[in-house]
């Protein structure tokens, strides 16, 4: 059987979590969020683990993380927004489900995560520089992963999730 599952995938600051929760409440399916599982199974936060085990010993934990979450069926799972630079990782994610890429403005992402310091990569003094030159790396990989590519600026949680529904494939509002 081919696995059902729904996987968002974008950069930090793009949603993945919220209308995760979303769609997996109106699809009456579990939701994961990969980084969340990751800190419930290590029992520190993702901060502590690149302190400690730099962004190396975080993107090992990442792949197992996947490798596990990606074995279940019925899932909304929001992933990591730097999951998809691990070609492994890329091709548990193809096999999993139906993809779809929440696509971000750097700007929107600067507003959003303006006052966080749970993401190591943004403690820098530019993190306008940081997010443009993941996002440069990045974007080809999740345009090309991506089944379905959802604009999400300036869109509350609730209407990106309301424009997701209906593009669905069948296959996944029946299971
Ligand atoms: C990262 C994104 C974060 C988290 C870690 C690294 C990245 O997840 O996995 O801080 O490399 O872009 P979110 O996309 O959920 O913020």
């Amino acid at each position: 059987m081919s696995a059902n599952n729904i996987i968002l995938i974008g950069p930090m600051g793009s949603g993945k979590s919220t209308i995760g929760q979303l769609l997996a409440q109106r699809l009456n399916r579990d939701f994961v969020d990969s980084d969340h599982y990751i800190e419930a199974k290590t029992g520190v936060d993702i901060p502590r683990i690149f302190d400690i085990e730099g962004e190396e010993g975080f993107r090992v934990r990442e792949t197992k993380a996947l490798k596990e979450l990606t074995e279940r069926n019925n899932l909304v799972l929001a992933t990591g927004g730097g999951s998809v630079t691990r070609e492994e990782n890329r091709k548990m994610i193809r096999a999993a489900g139906f993809i779809i890429f929440l696509d971000t403005s750097v700007n929107q992402q600067l507003e959003r995560l303006k006052h966080d310091k749970k993401r190591p990569l943004l403690q820098t003094e530019n993190p306008r520089e940081r997010l443009e030159a993941l996002l440069s790396e990045r974007k080809p990989i999740y345009l090309e992963l991506a089944d379905l590519r959802i604009p999400t600026d300036r869109k509350f949680a609730r209407k990106v999730a309301n424009e997701i529904i209906p593009q669905l494939p069948e296959y996944l509002m029946n299971s």
